[in-house]
Order: structure tokens, then C-alpha cells, then sequence
């Protein structure tokens, strides 16, 4: 009984192995799409990574909630300031993070946003101006100012 088992149990180990390989690296594929509710994160045509829409989306539907901070603008430099928002003063930026923070810029929006005082905190609500073809990538406008200061 017992050589019977030191011949079934690595037999055993074996198949196991054989048969975990290949579906581990079947199962175990890397997948680059980043997603979240309704956005897709992928490669833009206007500049590096865009917002895409993940399905067809109505116009006047919530596309994201994005948890935001205020701050004041001296914590802001660099890249980062690509990212930021303007605050309700001049000095402050909001920095809205999730997808909302990725949304490239167009003269004609698909989508449009607006900030909400919530019992958690700011948010930053992103919401479809327009009917959006699931596949569409999504832009929000940054603004005369925004592209006047670079
Ligand atoms: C909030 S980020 C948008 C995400 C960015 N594409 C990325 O890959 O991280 C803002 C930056 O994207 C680029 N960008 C956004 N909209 C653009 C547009 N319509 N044309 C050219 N560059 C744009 C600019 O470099 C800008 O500083």
C-alpha cells in the first residue's frame, strides 16, 4: 500500500503540473485595458493615454464620480500640474483622481463635468454631453485658460 503511494502521489503532482502550465498561462494572460464602471482607459489619438467609453452611453448619464481634494497651487508642480483642475480660488487646484484625471482635451466635448459638495468630501462629477458610442474616446474641454498658461 504504501509503494503504491510513492508511485500515485508524484504521478499525481506531475499531471498536475502538466496540466497547470498551460492553463496558467492561458488563464494568467496579461490584459494592458484599465477599467472602471463605464471608462476605459487606453491609447488616445490625440495624446498618450485617453478616456474611452467601455459601452454606448446617453447623453445626461454620470460617467464617473471623482473623489477630490482642494489644494492650494504651491502644492502643485511639475507634470502633475497637467492633471489638476482649477479650485474655487484663483491660488487653489483641485485634484480630482480616478479616470476623471485622464480625459483628454477637445474644443468639442462629448463630456462635461461639474463639482458637488457631498458628506465625504468634493467630488468632481464627469457626465455625458451627448449620446457616446461604446469604443468613443471621451474629452472634456480644459479651457481657454488652461491652454493659455502652457
Ligand atoms: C490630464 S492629461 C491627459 C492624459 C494624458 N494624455 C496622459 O497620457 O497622461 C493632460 C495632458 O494630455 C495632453 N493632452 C490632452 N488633450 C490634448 C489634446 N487635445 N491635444 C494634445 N495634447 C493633449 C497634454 O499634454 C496635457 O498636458
Amino acid at each position: 500500500m504504501e509503494t503504491q503511494l510513492f508511485i500515485v502521489i508524484p504521478v499525481m503532482f506531475f499531471c498536475g503540473l502538466i496540466a497547470g502550465i498551460p492553463a496558467g498561462m492561458f488563464f494568467g494572460r496579461k490584459n494592458t485595458d484599465v477599467m472602471n464602471g463605464l471608462v476605459k482607459i487606453g491609447a488616445s489619438r490625440v495624446s498618450g493615454r485617453g478616456a474611452f467609453a467601455i459601452r454606448n452611453i446617453s447623453e445626461g448619464t454620470i460617467i464617473e464620480r471623482c473623489p477630490a481634494i482642494e489644494v492650494t497651487d504651491k502644492d502643485i508642480g511639475g507634470e502633475l500640474l497637467n492633471y489638476v483642475f482649477y479650485g474655487k480660488y484663483e491660488s487653489s487646484r483641485l485634484v480630482a483622481m480616478g479616470y476623471g484625471m485622464l480625459f483628454n482635451h477637445s474644443p468639442e466635448p462629448n463630456v462635461g463635468y461639474y463639482r458637488e459638495e457631498t458628506k465625504l468630501g468634493t467630488e468632481l462629477v464627469l457626465y455625458a454631453l451627448c449620446d457616446i458610442k461604446g469604443g468613443e474616446e471621451m474629452f472634456y474641454n480644459y479651457g481657454e485658460d488652461w491652454w493659455k498658461t502652457r
